[in-house]
């Protein structure tokens, strides 16, 4: 557990929050994941969840989904409640995460993002990630827009 600067609470998630999971993520994603999903995320040993919480707030307002497989891991989805944004909370999640990934001797961190959410892309220059990979028309157009690249992103936690 850890408490950020701006006052919010980091910690671990368990089999309880995946209700307030589902619902941040329906409200976050066009293709929202059902509390089924989290309960499937929350056995998966590989996988840490890490939540945020306001002060004296009994549910979550922002999660981090990241999966560990050998010594690298990938962040499979993050995200803030609308009310909650813009006030360091994915940076300090982030944080915690990568703490907690050098810790258990993870080297590098990965992860993709949707080109044109800015607001995610430069979270992620914020925090050191850099981009090594492209995929192109990865993510589908809405009506009428074109397909937009992923961008693939890889933080190095230990250089050696
Ligand atoms: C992307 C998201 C997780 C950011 O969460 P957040 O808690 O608001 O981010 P932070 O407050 O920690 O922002 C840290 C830095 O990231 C950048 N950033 C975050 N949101 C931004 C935005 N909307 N526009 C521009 N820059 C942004 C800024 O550099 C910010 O630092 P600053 O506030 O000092 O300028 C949040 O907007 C969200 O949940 N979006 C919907 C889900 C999503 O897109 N997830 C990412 C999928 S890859």
């Amino acid at each position: 557990m850890r408490v950020l600067e701006n006052g919010y609470t980091v910690k671990d998630l368990g089999i309880d929050s995946i209700n307030c999971l589902a619902n941040l993520h329906k409200t976050s994603f066009t293709r929202g994941w059902g509390a089924h999903d989290f309960a499937l995320f929350l056995q998966d040993n590989k996988m840490k969840v890490l939540g945020a919480f306001s002060n004296g707030d009994k549910n979550p307002n922002a999660f981090l989904l990241v999966r560990c497989v050998a010594d690298e891991a990938e962040v499979i989805s993050i995200a803030v409640g609308r009310r909650h944004r813009r006030k360091g909370v994915a940076e300090g999640m982030l944080d915690v995460a990568i703490d907690t990934l050098y810790d258990k001797g993870i080297k590098e961190l990965h992860l993709e993002v949707d080109e044109t959410n800015k607001g995610a892309v430069q979270l992620y220059n914020q925090a050191g990630f850099e981009v090594v990979g492209e995929r192109r028309a990865y993510y589908q157009g809405k009506k009428g827009e074109k397909a937009s690249s992923a961008l693939m992103m890889r933080l190095v936690l230990d250089e050696e």
